[in-house]
């Protein structure tokens, strides 16, 4: 199987596992990214049995809306049992790397809001320790420069992401080369500059779940 199959194959296994809990009172909250667009697509086909969805970004609410799935704000939303989303990078202990398409926050607003997180990724997303990939920091404008040597001294190479904003009309840092080795603590120290909307680590809140595509099928693994 080929990457953009092992996608299809979780996103439809993500389906398979909330299908069972779901009911016309049912909210589902989805993620952002070609992972969860497969998921979108997938859900789509039992769109009837359930009331809405919750976006993480424009562009997913606009992929809901194209299949005729009600959106609603998560501000009208009590409850929420399911987030479904890919991810960047997971360890094995189901923190993750998040933000690679720069929906970051809103992620991980409404991963807070929900009962169970299931994370769906290809087993390319799978590491032991978090941090090849480019650590995405999302940053109030006018602090970008301050932000950026506050991670400088954090041990990271930050990298200004050309040509972007986010759907928060901010602007996000990429950071290199940083030495992950406790996630819970880099995600709060990072939190804590003046500035810094939140960071793409997701390790105060990991998964629940992660739907693993491998070419031997989907893999199961919690924390
Ligand atoms: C979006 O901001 C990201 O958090 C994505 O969820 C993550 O980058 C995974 O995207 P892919 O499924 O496209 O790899």
């Amino acid at each position: 199987m080929n990457q953009d199959q092992l996608k299809q194959a979780v996103a439809q296994a993500a389906v398979d596992h909330i299908a069972p809990h779901l009911n016309k009172d049912s909210i589902v909250g989805v993620g952002t990214g070609s992972t969860a667009n497969c998921f979108i697509d997938a859900l789509a086909n039992i769109k009837h049995t359930f009331d809405a969805a919750v976006a993480s970004s424009e562009a997913t609410a606009e992929r809901l809306k194209g299949h005729g799935i009600n959106v609603l704000e998560l501000n009208a939303v009590p409850h929420m049992s399911f987030y479904v989303d890919g991810a960047d990078e997971s360890d094995t202990h189901l923190n993750l790397i998040k933000g690679g398409g720069g929906a970051l926050t809103r992620e991980k607003i409404v991963a807070a809001v929900a009962e169970t997180f299931v994370c769906i990724a290809d087993e390319s997303k799978l590491v032991d320790v978090l941090g090849d990939f480019p650590l995405p920091v999302e940053v109030i404008p006018m602090a970008r420069s301050y932000v950026a040597r506050k991670l400088v001294g954090l041990g990271g190479e930050p990298v200004w992401r050309q040509d972007f904003i986010t759907d928060n009309g901010n602007l996000i840092l990429d950071v290199y080369g940083m030495d992950i080795v406790d996630p819970k603590d880099l995600e709060q120290q990072i939190n804590q500059i003046t500035g810094v909307v939140t960071n793409g680590l997701f390790a105060q809140r990991p998964a629940d779940l992660l739907l693993l595509g491998t070419s031997e099928g989907v893999k199961s693994l919690t924390a």
